[in-house]
């Protein structure tokens, strides 16, 4: 089945979807963007990712592009024309408009809206339960890293060291030798008393919606939660350590660098959380009207 992307009012084959060369995500990372998974045809958390959206963008001063009605509908339209996968990832990105290239904003263009899913593999228990290796790098990125904006070289980079290390994720490192998040996750430990530890959602990290999903479960749970930055001493010494992610879901971390987390397996409350979480995933996608059926 050929992929359908939308681009600025238009649905199109993907690989005939073209946005400007003076486009300012293209030029100057001017824009903001959102990746929401889709379980059997519904957008997990949708309205989750929509506030944020709308809080990138107003950070941004960035206009909506269109009504959030119709925003809605797009991406139900978007779901549908891709033949509303069992799994997928829908992106979405608005970035200021197009003009001739100035840093100051230009007036009089609208926003440039584009999405596009991807259809792949069912996440299967078996897979997203097997450990990772993370290392830690410097935090190199700009001191507003709680907009999803599309200006993500730090993080690209990041990434690809740990690519080249053997390992799946960076954790980034603050001055204070404390981790802000991972290069696309949210980092988590959990210490030899039990207590689940993540990062407060201040400026220096993403609010990720798996993030906030996951706290809710982690309180259901009985488990003792505390939002406070931690050292990279003191991950290396957790009982347990993972990440949370829309494409992640939440991924136990066996290895610190060159310290190994646990046995290498993953750890029993990291367990519970991904079951539970993968348990929200499937009641959601259950007990929502899939787009392509409303
Ligand atoms: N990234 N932190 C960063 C820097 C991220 O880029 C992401 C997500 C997260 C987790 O947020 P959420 O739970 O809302 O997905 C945390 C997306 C998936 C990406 O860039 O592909």
């Amino acid at each position: 089945m050929s992929r359908i992307a939308y681009v600025n009012g238009a649905y199109v084959h993907q690989r005939a979807a073209r946005v400007h060369i003076e486009d300012r995500g293209f030029q100057f990372a001017d824009g903001v963007y959102e990746v929401c998974a889709i379980r059997r045809g519904v957008l997990i958390d949708m309205d989750l990712h929509l506030e944020r959206l709308a809080w990138s963008l107003d950070q941004l001063r960035i206009d909506v592009p269109v009504s959030w009605r119709a925003l809605r509908i797009i991406l139900a339209e978007m779901v549908r024309r891709n033949g509303a996968p069992a799994f997928g990832l829908l992106y979405i990105q608005v970035t200021r408009g197009t003009a001739p290239r100035n840093h100051a904003f230009p007036t009089g263009i609208a926003p440039t809206l584009v999405m596009t899913v991807r259809t792949l593999p069912a996440p299967a228990y078996a897979v997203l339960q097997r450990s990772v290796a993370v290392i830690t790098r410097p935090d190199l990125r700009w001191r507003r890293p709680d907009i999803k904006s599309v200006s993500l070289l730090p993080n690209v980079l990041g990434k690809q060291e740990a690519m080249e290390a053997g390992a799946y994720e960076a954790w980034l490192v603050d001055d204070e030798q404390r981790i802000t998040e991972g290069t696309a996750s949210n980092a988590w430990i959990i210490s030899r008393e039990g207590e689940v530890i993540t990062r407060p959602a201040d400026r220096s990290i993403l609010n990720g919606i798996t993030r906030r999903v996951v706290l809710r479960l982690a309180r259901r749970l009985g488990l003792v939660v505390s939002e406070r930055a931690f050292s990279v001493a003191e991950a290396k010494q957790a009982r347990e350590a993972f990440f949370t992610g829309t494409t992640a879901f939440v991924k136990p971390v066996s290895r610190i660098d060159d310290t190994a987390i646990g046995n290498g397996e993953i750890g029993p409350h990291t367990d519970e959380l991904l079951r539970a979480y993968l348990a929200h995933v499937e009641a959601q996608a259950a007990n929502s009207v899939p787009v392509a059926r409303r």
